[in-house]
């Protein structure tokens, strides 16, 4: 079959993303002039959409899409936005989805109490649905999310990351997520355990691949279609999976001379050394096929649903998650 664009597969699910869509925006509303100021200059940045298309996908393969979809699939936005605007502080970033980044507009603790308002009214979205089971999951993903942000920022202070913390991080802070928006939109179809946990294993795989693939991209993607200068992590001494490979390849002489860069806070030229350090080691590549070794994992979660437009688009997902250029 050939590959899809994610806009291809979102159009399998047209009429339910604008369901969601509106759903979604309807959470954002305050009467707080300030807020809904923000919300709006939010709202108007198209991110990916990924989560919530996960989660009708995820409701598709295992039955059908419903109210229970729709409340899950705009909960996971909600939060998902309210960590980028908390992390955006966090990472001193000063551009998201090629604008200038809350904090960069209204500062940090504007930010800081937007992010909360998010989550506040994604959680309320659960409450006023009674969709307890959607709570449960939720919270204990938003408590891993700030585990895996503080444990992050732990190994930052002290440079000292190896693979195992860095795959600890990435499930924590990213695939968590994922996991969760695909476990959401099973639940709102099946009570089957079975496709539930394979919808979750299948989010967690999917996420651990897409964080290593955001992590690449970091270092050798496209600046303009990114949305992100390059170079990022190196700034705020994140050492990721290409990186730290690069770094157990090395001479110890040429470690310890890229970590000091990266400790003193690397200036733009000694961020390129840095990314031209990692490729000669080949931690791109090295990173890539491990992104590919967990995109495979993905694909074989799925195996236990027959085949369908919905599976199918799910597939395609892989593939986008893997190949994506932003
Ligand atoms: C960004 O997620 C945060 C990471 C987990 C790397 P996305 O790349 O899905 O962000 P948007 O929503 O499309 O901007
Ligand atoms: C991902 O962290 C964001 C969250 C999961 C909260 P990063 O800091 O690596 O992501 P980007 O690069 O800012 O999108
Ligand atoms: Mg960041
Ligand atoms: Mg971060």
């Amino acid at each position: 079959m050939s590959k899809l664009s994610l806009s291809e597969i979102s159009d399998s699910v047209e009429l339910e993303l604008s369901e969601f869509n509106k759903l979604f925006r309807e959470s954002l509303r305050s009467k707080v002039l300030l807020l809904e100021l923000i919300t709006r200059y939010i709202h108007k940045q198209k991110g990916k959409k990924i989560r919530p298309l996960l989660v009708l996908l995820s409701s598709k393969v295992c039955g059908s899409i419903g109210e229970r979809s729709y409340r899950g699939a705009s909960l996971v936005e909600l939060l998902h936005t309210a960590t980028l605007v908390h992390d955006d502080v966090v990472d001193n970033a000063e551009t998201r989805r090629g604008f200038p980044s809350v904090n960069a507009v209204w500062k940090n603790k504007i930010a800081v109490l937007l992010g909360d308002y998010l989550l506040a009214r994604g959680l309320m979205l659960a409450v006023d649905g009674n969709d307890f089971d959607f709570l449960r999951v939720i919270t204990n993903t938003v408590r891993r999310m700030s585990e895996g942000e503080l444990h992050q920022i732990n190994k930052t202070r002290k440079l000292n990351i190896d693979e195992e913390s860095y795959f600890q991080i990435i499930s924590d802070k990213t695939a968590s997520l994922l996991s969760t928006c695909c476990e959401i939109g099973a639940r709102a179809a099946t009570e089957d355990q079975n496709k539930i946990e394979a919808m979750k294993m299948f989010g967690e795989n999917l996420g651990i691949a897409f964080q290593i693939r955001d992590d690449i991209l970091d270092l050798v993607g496209t600046k303009k279609v990114f949305g992100k200068p390059l170079g990022g992590d190196i700034k705020e001494k994140k050492l990721t999976l290409p990186l730290i490979y690069a770094l157990k390849k090395s001479s110890d002489d040429e470690r310890k001379n890229i970590l000091k860069m990266i400790k003193k806070g690397a200036t733009n030229s000694q961020v390129e050394e840095v990314i031209s350090f990692v490729v000669k080691h080949d931690g791109i590549n090295y990173a890539d096929a491990v992104a590919k070794d967990y995109a495979n994992r993905a694909l074989k979660n799925l195996e236990l649903f027959e085949n369908s437009t919905a599976k199918s688009s799910l597939e395609s997902i892989i593939d986008f998650v893997v190949e994506r250029i932003k």
